[in-house]
């Protein structure tokens, strides 16, 4: 029976060291597909994600993460990607997907057609930001999904983008970015919480400076 949302939120934590059991084909598949059920800019899904379970990628993976263990006990790693000209590809299928589920009609799709491509110019510069809050909001919805299903994961910003671009065949694609890597295994360590400040700390009400809750 997974595990309910607030229980999935309060109980995940970074755990650094991994059980080598490995993650059964259908939960890894169930995982993904909970993982691209999260939203993004426009429903253009600009995230790439790849899952290195090949013991001397994640070998590498580790190696471009100044050596971080995680990476290689997991038994999946799942490098979230990122790829900035999403919105410039051709967005065909995710328009028929939107009027085939009834979700949009075809002034929606025609307001898209020529929204977002106006939208990724405007961006310049931010366009690569901008697909990253993609695929970070995909990286959180795998983490929790995977507390749920009983996994562990780490969360890891810790690396050198070009090693890992490497690794995963990225190295001549300029426009996709790397945002996050996420070991996902069975914890082999105790979920340690270090805590979170108060509310009053950093959550403000109708101005910065006004604390939450005083
Ligand atoms: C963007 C981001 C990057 C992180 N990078 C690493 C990392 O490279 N290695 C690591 O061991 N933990 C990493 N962490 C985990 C944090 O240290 C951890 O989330 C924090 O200490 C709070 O612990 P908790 O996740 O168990 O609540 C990262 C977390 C986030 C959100």
């Amino acid at each position: 029976m997974p595990l309910d949302v607030p229980t999935a939120i309060a109980q995940r934590r970074s755990i650094k060291t991994f059980k080598p059991n490995p993650i059964s084909p259908d939960t890894l598949q169930y995982l993904l597909e909970l993982t691209v059920a999260a939203p993004s800019s426009f429903n253009t899904q600009s995230w790439r994600i790849i899952l290195v379970q090949d013991e001397a990628k994640k070998a590498a993976l580790a190696e471009a993460s100044w050596g971080q263990q995680q990476i290689t006990q997991a038994p999946v790693t799942v490098v979230f990607a990122a790829d900035t000209s999403a919105g410039e590809g051709d967005l065909s299928a995710i328009y028929e997907s939107g009027l085939a589920t009834g979700a949009w009609t075809e002034a929606t799709v025609n307001y898209f057609k020529s929204a977002i491509p106006q939208f990724q110019t405007t961006l310049g510069e931010k366009r690569r930001e901008y697909a990253i809050k993609d695929a970070i909001i995909a990286a959180t919805h795998l983490m929790l999904a995977a507390e749920s299903l009983g996994l562990a994961t780490c969360p890891m910003n810790g690396w050198i983008e070009e090693k890992v671009k490497a690794v995963v065949g990225l190295s001549d694609r300029p426009e996709i970015a790397i945002a996050l890597l996420v070991p996902v295994g069975y914890a082999a360590e105790p979920r340690k919480n270090p805590g979170r400040l108060p509310l009053s700390a950093n959550v403000f009400v109708d101005q910065f400076g006004t604390p939450f809750g005083e």
